[in-house]
């Protein structure tokens, strides 16, 4: 029985729906190409980070003033801003030489904490040629002084901002800690994201007992992690219609875990803790499993098997809620039992 893996994802036609989330692999040339060959249905850079844009520029602001202060001639010596090689440049262009190899869709990451000034690298973004943008919030809510509603009311803002920046599709990548996530996530639809990303994974920093000091380690994530963005997507799916993409990201390892996501009514599922342990190649694997399982389960294509088993389709849609808490609880048993 032959598989049709095909699936739509942001208004973009997809060959698979395994798709290579931001991470190292996707930012180098070579292994997008290899990620390419693979067999995934499309690239995520890694993000573009509004530090590293403002950071980028105040060092450039610093060496222009500095350097018209000592020579009078100096303006016309130093290139404009604009043509400085700066970090935002090598971005762009290395989003330019990913997407000229590449036989699916790029999408471009920006990574923000506010709205600002940048927000016009969405548009750069959309210019070097990126097929959509992936919008990348993540923030640590930290200040006492600042109430959720005045946190999301900022991300909406950003969402807004970067919406009308860009006429390519649009993403959002949210961690899961807003306080009503169900309103924020149909708020962000409202503001113009196109589709979802759930969710990002958050470092937790550690601490090192000899030293005192914080670690900042990044650990890979494993299958379990799937359950969050699980939950999430069969409750959101039928909430915010076909019409809104839906994109799985964290704890995809396997062919099982992309079935299980699609089941739930995701439409694609992002990978990178997999393939950064066992190399871009590990797409051939995941996918051929997808296509036994789907095979063996008579289904014959994505858009069939997708949210059959949603929040509004699933046999016990409210364990997926709250519901199912006591039984889960209560089904415990000790293993000296
Ligand atoms: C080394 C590394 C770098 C990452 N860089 C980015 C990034 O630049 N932008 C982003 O949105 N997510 C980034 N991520 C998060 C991944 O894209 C992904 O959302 C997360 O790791 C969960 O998926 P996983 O379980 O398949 O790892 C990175 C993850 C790792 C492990």
């Amino acid at each position: 029985m032959t598989v049709d893996l095909s699936t739509k994802y942001l208004g973009l036609e997809l060959r698979s729906p395994i798709v290579a989330s931001a991470s190292p692999l996707t930012g180098i040339a070579a292994t997008a190409r290899l990620l390419d060959e693979a067999g995934v249905g499309a690239i995520v850079l890694p993000s573009l980070f509004e530090e590293e844009i403002l950071n980028d520029e105040l060092g450039l602001n610093k060496s222009l003033e500095t350097g018209a202060g000592q020579f009078a001639e100096a303006l016309e010596y130093f290139p404009t801003v604009e043509m400085l090689p700066g970090l935002g440049e090598r971005y762009l262009a290395n989003l330019a030489a990913i997407k000229a190899q590449s036989s699916v869709p790029v999408i471009a990451s920006l990574n923000a904490t506010s709205a600002g000034g940048w927000v016009r690298y969405a548009k750069l973004m959309q210019d070097a040629g990126a097929d959509a943008l992936e919008l990348n919030l993540y923030r640590v809510a930290a200040n006492p002084d600042r109430t959720a509603a005045e946190m999301d009311a900022a991300d909406l803002d950003l969402i807004a901002k970067v919406r009308s920046s860009v006429t390519i599709p649009l993403a959002v990548k949210l961690s899961p800690y807003y306080s009503a996530f169900s309103n924020f996530a149909g708020r962000t639809v409202e503001c113009g994201a196109d589709g979802l990303v759930l969710f990002n994974r958050f470092y937790q920093p550690d601490l090192d007992l000899e030293t005192l000091g914080v670690v900042n380690s990044l650990e890979r994530s494993q299958s379990s992690d799937l359950r969050l963005p699980l939950r999430w997507i069969a409750i959101l799916r039928p909430q915010l219609g076909a019409g809104v993409s839906l994109a799985a990201s964290s704890g995809v390892h396997t062919g099982a875990d992309v079935a299980k996501e699609l089941l739930v009514g995701a439409d694609v599922v992002m990978m990178a803790s997999a393939l950064l342990r066992k190399g871009p190649g590990h797409v051939r694997t995941v996918e051929a499993e997808l296509r036994a399982w789907m095979a063996e389960k008579e289904y014959e294509s994505v858009s069939q098997l997708r949210g059959s088993a949603s929040a509004a389709t699933a046999q016990n849609p409210s364990a997926f809620e709250r519901a199912n808490y006591m039984q889960t609880l209560h089904s415990w048993s000790s293993p000296e039992n």
